[in-house]
């Protein structure tokens, strides 16, 4: 593990140096909002078969990286790589085609279309369908399928002719993650995947995040405050606090260092629940 911004680079690289090419890189990466550095200088490798959970306390930052790296906002300084290729300034849509997926929070969905509509869209968007009948006719029949299955994934099978509006919250986030399943992308991204969903919806979820995390030519990177999902979940965690990168490693180094545990989660050692009920997740 390397706790502590000075010591993350080297060490970091060296121990996942084994592991392959990156999927996704951040060198450097930095915002600046005003006086503010939301992001500071994060550097971080993330691997195929690799799910990382990324921690820190409120307002630390977990959110703003993942909108630099899926194109929100452009950053102040430094480089996101994808596989290998410099993708700093791609537009979102750009960076979506080349892999790079994340569940955005409601802002993605047709409301006034049906369930199954917004996942076969979904599927259609990264699919090139040839010209002649037959090949319409058997692409159509193939995302058809595609949709349905993304669906059952996401246990929406029923609620397929709905409008998406008129859906409960915690449905729409589960609709969320079946049109990113649709997407088929390199980089899953979730930014509190469960929150605001009623206790029966989370299994569905999170035995979804393991199925992918099972794939291991996929990357996935999980903002999540409850630590009971980190621990059943990470292979291993970063700690952003103040922008930083604070730690990176292990998630039981990770989760049992003292200096995490007290500066870094505002938690004391081998109390979890504080921050369990504290957070917002
Ligand atoms: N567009 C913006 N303009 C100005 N400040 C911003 C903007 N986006 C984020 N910030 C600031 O950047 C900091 C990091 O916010 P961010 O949302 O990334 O935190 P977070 O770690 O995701 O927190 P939480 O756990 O509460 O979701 C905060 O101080 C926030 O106010
Ligand atoms: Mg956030």
């Amino acid at each position: 593990m390397t706790v502590g911004a000075a010591s993350i680079d080297t060490t970091a690289a060296l121990s996942r140096a084994v592991a392959g090419p990156p999927a996704l890189e951040t060198r450097d990466l930095t915002i600046r909002f005003g006086g503010h550095v939301a992001v500071n200088a994060v550097s971080c490798a993330f691997h195929p078969g690799e799910l990382t959970c990324i921690v820190g306390p409120n307002g630390a930052g977990k959110t703003t990286y993942f909108n630099l790296i899926s194109g929100q906002l452009p950053p102040s300084a430094g480089q996101i790589l994808l596989g290998g290729e410099d993708v700093t300034r791609l537009p979102v849509p750009h960076k979506a085609l080349r892999g790079i997926g994340r569940a955005f929070q409601l802002t993605s969905l047709f409301p006034n279309l049906s369930v199954f509509e917004n996942v076969r869209l979904a599927v259609q968007s990264r699919r090139r369908i040839g010209l002649d009948l037959w090949s319409v006719w058997s692409a159509n029949r193939a995302v058809r399928e595609q949709a349905e299955d993304c669906l059952e994934r996401v246990a929406l099978a029923d609620k397929r002719h709905l409008p998406v509006a008129s859906l409960p919250h915690g449905d729409q986030r589960k609709l969320e993650v079946g049109i990113l399943l649709a997407l088929q992308p390199r980089i899953f991204m979730f930014d509190e995947p469960t929150a605001g969903m009623s206790v029966d919806e989370v299994p569905v979820i999170l035995g979804l995040i393991q199925e992918i995390k099972r794939d291991k030519s996929k990357t996935v990177l999980l903002v999540e405050h409850k630590m009971d999902v980190v621990r059943s979940l990470a292979d291993r965690i970063i700690v952003l606090h103040n922008g930083n990168l604070m730690a990176d490693g292990d998630p039981a180094e990770v989760i049992a260092s003292p200096i995490v545990q007290q500066a870094y989660l505002g938690i004391a050692a081998g109390d979890e629940s504080a921050q369990q009920e504290g957070s917002h997740g």
